[in-house]
């Protein structure tokens, strides 16, 4: 919507060109889609790994849904599976490099920047869809639970491979069990 403003923009400076709106229709595809399922997949091992892990986000989800689909009021209570996500995307964060180039030097005197978890970067440039994406992996987690009990398979190879994101070079493989 703000794109096709953008392009149509009465005012020739602000106007954005169709190369421009091309960019950004694929930058959100990249940036939006590998991402997710980067943090989806490693968190699925996760819990397949550590099944009481799994269990207990289970219970949280019969809890607070039972059988429907996850609604918006309850989402916000999933006190559990935030822990579960947050864990997920410190051992396995998506993006672990952002290269930056500086136009001119700064000068950070002598502080000294501890290691920080930051996922979804920060700033002036930090992920504008990071809500909306552990919203979504809330919502596929919760469908799954709701369905299946699932553990690792023994063809299972760990392969975290960083390529733009972190992504299992060798898939990782499950044996879903219903509930
Ligand atoms: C687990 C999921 C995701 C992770 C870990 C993630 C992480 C990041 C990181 C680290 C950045 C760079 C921040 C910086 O430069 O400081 C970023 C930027 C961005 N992300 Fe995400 N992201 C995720 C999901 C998404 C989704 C679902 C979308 C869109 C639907 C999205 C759209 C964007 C866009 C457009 C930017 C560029 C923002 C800008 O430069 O102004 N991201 N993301």
């Amino acid at each position: 919507m703000l794109l096709k403003l953008g392009y149509h923009d009465t005012d020739e400076k602000k106007r954005i060109s169709i190369e421009d709106l091309a960019d950004e229709c694929k930058t959100f595809y990249i940036a939006g889609q590998e991402t997710s399922g980067s943090m989806l997949g490693w968190t699925v091992l996760l819990l397949a790994i550590h099944t009481d892990w799994q269990e207990a986000a289970r219970k949280e989800v019969i809890n607070l849904f039972g059988n429907q689909n996850p609604h918006s009021d309850a989402i916000a209570k999933l006190k559990t599976m935030t822990m579960i996500i947050n864990e997920s995307l410190r051992l396995y964060p998506p993006v672990i490099s952002i290269s930056r180039k500086v136009e001119r030097q700064v000068q950070l005197g002598k502080l000294i920047l501890p290691a920080a978890f930051f996922p979804f970067g920060l700033g002036p440039r930090t992920c504008v869809a990071s809500n909306f994406a552990v919203t979504e992996a809330k919502i596929v987690l919760s469908m799954i639970l709701q369905r299946y009990i699932f553990t690792l398979s023994p063809s299972y190879i760990h392969s975290p491979f960083p390529i733009l994101t972190v992504s299992p070079k060798h898939g990782i493989q499950v044996m879903l069990h219903r509930v």
